[in-house]
């Protein structure tokens, strides 16, 4: 029987990792890295610094992998599940390759594993694959919706009210009137501009939990056109960008 781990590391700072991340990172004989693109470089360079500072016992061997590039968005569907079947293959290769029978391997993933994240998915389309004995395990992360509200010092949720987690191809242009808070992933288009309701609140954050953190709170009326720049200046900078906000009518209700 292989084993996997598959291990939540936070979102760009290593005192992330929880005891029990660091316990299965050194449970682990072998680590999977992806590698690709300028994002990936740095993402990769957490991943690293990771493994260097809490690998106590005998180092893992680190395999770094590709991940391929998905079709674009007008089939988004189609193109998400043709995706994951090339990363199950590619996954089914590194395990194959790289696992002896005996061995477990790990997943460093990005924040949560649960959240916006295909890994858990796609092991289990390599289980379903029954090429081998495969069995894991899932190793929670701080999320950047916690890295985005702890820096930002403020509670998820107003008392009593909901939460909503969306990408930002699913922002519609009015925010729900009860409170609710509005957290927008993956946004690659300014979503916030949709919005109609330009008195609703705004805690956006890029890079959070890295050296290069930045953060902007306001009025949307106010700070919109602030996050505008903010964001092509980030971008032009470090030539990519990961950011995440909450939105919300707030009313003065906390
Ligand atoms: C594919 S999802 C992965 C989410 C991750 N599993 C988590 O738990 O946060 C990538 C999105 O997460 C958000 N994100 C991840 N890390 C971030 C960070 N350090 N700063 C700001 N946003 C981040 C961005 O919205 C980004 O587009």
């Amino acid at each position: 029987m292989k084993h996997l781990s598959i291990i939540g590391i936070g979102t760009g700072n290593p005192e992330h990792l929880t005891i029990q991340a660091v316990t299965a990172l050194n449970a682990a004989q072998v680590v999977f890295v992806p590698s690709k693109g300028q994002e990936k470089a740095a993402l990769l360079e957490v991943r690293r610094t990771i493994i260097e500072r809490y690998a106590t016992s005998a180092p893992p061997r680190v395999v770094e992998f590709e991940i391929p590039p998905r079709r674009g968005e007008a089939e988004y569907h189609a193109g998400v599940a043709e995706w994951h079947g090339m990363l199950a293959d590619i996954y089914q290769r590194l395990i194959d390759d790289h696992l002896s029978d005996t061995e477990r391997g790990a997943f460093l993933v990005w924040g949560d594993p649960g959240l916006y994240d295909s890994t858990i998915r796609i092991v289990e389309q390599v289980r379903a694959r029954g090429e081998c004995a495969l069995e894991y395990v899932v190793v929670p992360g701080i999320t950047s919706v916690q890295a985005l509200t702890a820096s930002h010092r403020i509670p998820l949720n107003l008392i009593g009210a909901p939460v909503r987690i969306t990408p930002a191809r699913r922002l519609a242009t009015d925010l729900p009137e009860d409170g609710e808070t509005v957290v927008v992933m993956l946004d690659g288009e300014h979503a916030f501009l949709r919005l109609t309701d330009l008195d609703a609140m705004i805690y956006w954050g890029a890079y959070l939990g890295t050296s290069d953190e930045i953060v902007i709170a306001g009025r949307l009326r106010d700070v919109r056109d602030k996050i505008v720049e903010a964001r092509a200046a980030a971008r032009s900078r470090h030539g990519w960008i990961m950011d995440i906000y909450a939105i919300r009518r707030e009313n003065g209700a906390h």
